[in-house]
C-alpha cells in the first residue's frame, strides 16, 4: 500500500448473497455457475460451514442482495435444490482491489488514470505526463503491489535524445535493477532497458515481417539490429541467414549473448560498427 496513504481510503463493506448448499453439490455448481459467483482478490468465495455438513458459496455483488433479482437459471436451481440463500457481509480494505480501483482512489477526478504499461520481463514502464507525475510514487507502488510479476516500476521522463535511442527514466517503485529477460514467441532475450533500445510493443511487427518477407534461403541484413530481437527470431523461425548490426555496444554485448543463448550462432553473425560503413563491408 503508499505509504503515506491511510487505510481508510481503500476501506469497503459489501453485502452479497450466499448460498449455503451441501458439500456434495459445491463442485456441480461452481463448474455450473463459475462466472456468477464473487470473484474479489484476496476473497475466498467457498466457505466452509463447520459442523453442518455444508459450504456457503458467495454470489456476485452485481446481483445485489435481492434473491428475485439472480438469475432465472440460478433462481431455479435454488428452488429445485431448496438451497438456504442468506446475506453475507464482508469489509474490504487495499488488498481486495483492483489495480485500477485502487489508482482511482489516489488520482484526482480530472487527471487521467494510467490505464495500462508497457512490461519487459520484471520492469513496468510508463510514460506519466505532468499531472500524474505528482501521484508518481503512489502509481508506481500500486502498479508493483498489484501485478505479481512486476518488481520494478519506471516511467520515462524527457524524449529520446541519443542514437541510441536509450531513454532518461525514474525509478518510481521496486529493485533498482534493469537487466531483465523478456520472451517473445518463445525466444528468450535478455535486455537492459537503461542501456538499449527496447520495444515489446514491437512483437507483432516483427512476426509479421518474419512470416510474410523471410525465407529459409534468404540472407537477412539488420542494420539497426538493436539486442536482436528481429535477427534471433527470424534464425530460430527459418532458419535464415542474418548479419545483425548495431552502433551501441551495449546492444552488441547482448546481440552475442542471445544470440548463444537460444542456439543461432551458426546462422546469426553479431557486428557492432556505424550501419554505412557495415553495409560497405
Ligand atoms: C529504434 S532502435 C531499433 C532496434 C531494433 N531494431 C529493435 O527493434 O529492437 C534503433 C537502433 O539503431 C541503432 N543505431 C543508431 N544509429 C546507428 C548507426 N549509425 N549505425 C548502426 N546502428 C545505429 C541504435 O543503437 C538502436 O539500437
Amino acid at each position: 500500500m503508499p505509504n503515506h496513504c491511510p487505510q481508510s481510503i481503500y476501506k469497503k463493506s459489501l453485502t452479497v448473497l450466499s448460498c449455503n448448499l451441501p458439500v456434495k453439490l459445491i463442485g456441480e455448481f461452481n463448474k455450473r455457475f463459475k462466472e456468477k459467483l464473487l470473484h474479489v482478490p484476496k476473497v475466498r468465495n467457498v466457505i466452509g460451514l463447520e459442523d453442518t455438513g455444508k459450504k456457503k458459496i458467495l454470489l456476485s455483488e452485481k446481483f445485489g442482495t435481492q434473491k428475485d433479482q439472480l438469475p432465472e437459471d440460478l433462481q431455479k436451481y435454488i428452488a429445485e435444490k431448496e438451497v438456504e440463500v442468506e446475506e453475507h457481509h464482508l469489509e474490504l480494505g487495499y488488498e481486495n482491489i483492483s489495480c485500477q480501483e485502487a489508482l482511482e482512489k489516489i488520482i484526482p477526478e480530472g487527471i487521467i488514470i494510467p490505464s495500462g504499461f508497457e512490461s519487459v520481463g520484471h520492469i513496468a514502464h510508463l510514460n506519466l505526463n505532468e499531472d500524474q507525475m505528482k501521484y508518481k510514487k503512489e502509481i508506481g507502488k500500486i502498479i508493483m503491489d498489484k501485478t505479481n510479476s512486476i518488481r520494478t516500476v519506471l516511467t520515462k521522463v524527457g524524449y529520446i535524445k541519443n542514437v541510441y535511442r536509450t531513454y532518461d527514466f525514474e525509478v518510481l517503485a521496486g529493485e533498482e535493477t534493469f537487466e531483465t529477460t523478456q520472451a517473445e514467441d518463445g525466444v528468450k532475450f535478455d535486455v537492459d532497458v537503461s542501456k538499449v533500445y527496447w520495444c515489446s510493443k514491437l512483437a507483432q511487427e516483427r512476426t509479421r515481417v518474419i512470416d510474410q518477407f523471410f525465407g529459409k534461403d534468404d540472407v537477412v541484413c539488420d542494420m539497426f539490429c538493436g539486442i536482436g530481437p528481429l535477427s534471433v527470431r527470424a534464425a530460430k523461425a527459418k532458419g535464415v541467414k542474418v548479419l545483425a548490426n548495431d552502433l551501441n555496444p551495449e546492444c552488441y554485448h547482448y546481440l552475442r549473448r542471445n544470440i548463444v543463448n537460444n542456439k543461432v550462432a551458426d546462422l546469426v553473425l553479431p557486428y557492432c560498427m556505424d550501419a554505412r560503413e557495415f553495409v560497405k563491408h
